[in-house]
């Protein structure tokens, strides 16, 4: 490739077009530079965050709408539910859905991720996520415990 040797300054010929040809190709590195810088800077982001649980996008891309970032129940989805959901970050649940006579068990909480809110007598507006397959759902209870906080305060 031509262009790799160009540097800025380097008039690649005389005259006019020689000039334009050399800004050409000038910019086209700059471009090129930048698009490298842009791709490690990226990719450094990426890898100094701390390692997401892999639930963590589920939630984002299909309960943050109505749970909110924080699973406060804030998204603007959930605002306008009648039941709103809980607020995550206290840890109380609601539905008893294997029946055991505790709410809030991870199987209570994968039964209704599974199966939505209306199989357990809630809202429909809960839809039933189970063309997400067992392993996501398990995922995604482990994000939504995971946005517990002590005192319901925000994220540590
Ligand atoms: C369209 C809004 C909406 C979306 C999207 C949504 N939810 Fe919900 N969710 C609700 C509402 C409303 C309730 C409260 C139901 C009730 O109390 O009857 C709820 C309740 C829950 C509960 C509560 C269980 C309990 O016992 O209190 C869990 C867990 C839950 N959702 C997880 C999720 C997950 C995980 C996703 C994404 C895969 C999700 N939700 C997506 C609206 C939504």
């Amino acid at each position: 490739m031509r262009a790799r040797r160009a540097r800025l300054g380097d008039g690649g010929g005389s005259g006019l077009l020689g000039g334009i040809d050399a800004v050409a190709r000038a910019l086209g590195l700059g471009a090129l530079v930048a698009n490298l810088a842009l791709g490690a800077a990226t990719a450094s982001a990426a890898g100094a965050a701390d390692a997401p649980l892999p639930g963590q996008t589920l939630y984002e891309q299909n309960c943050l709408s109505c749970h909110g970032v924080e699973g406060k129940g804030d998204g603007p989805a959930g605002l306008a539910a009648l039941p709103m959901p809980r607020d995550f970050r206290v840890g109380q649940f609601k539905f008893d859905a294997d029946g055991d006579g505790r709410t809030g068990t991870d199987r209570d909480l994968f039964l209704v991720i599974r199966d939505g809110g209306a199989a357990v007598g809630g809202n429909p507006l809960m839809a039933a996520w189970g063309h997400l397959g067992d392993e996501r759902i398990r995922e995604l209870v482990a994000y939504v415990r995971s946005l517990e906080r002590p005192r319901g305060g925000t994220k540590r």
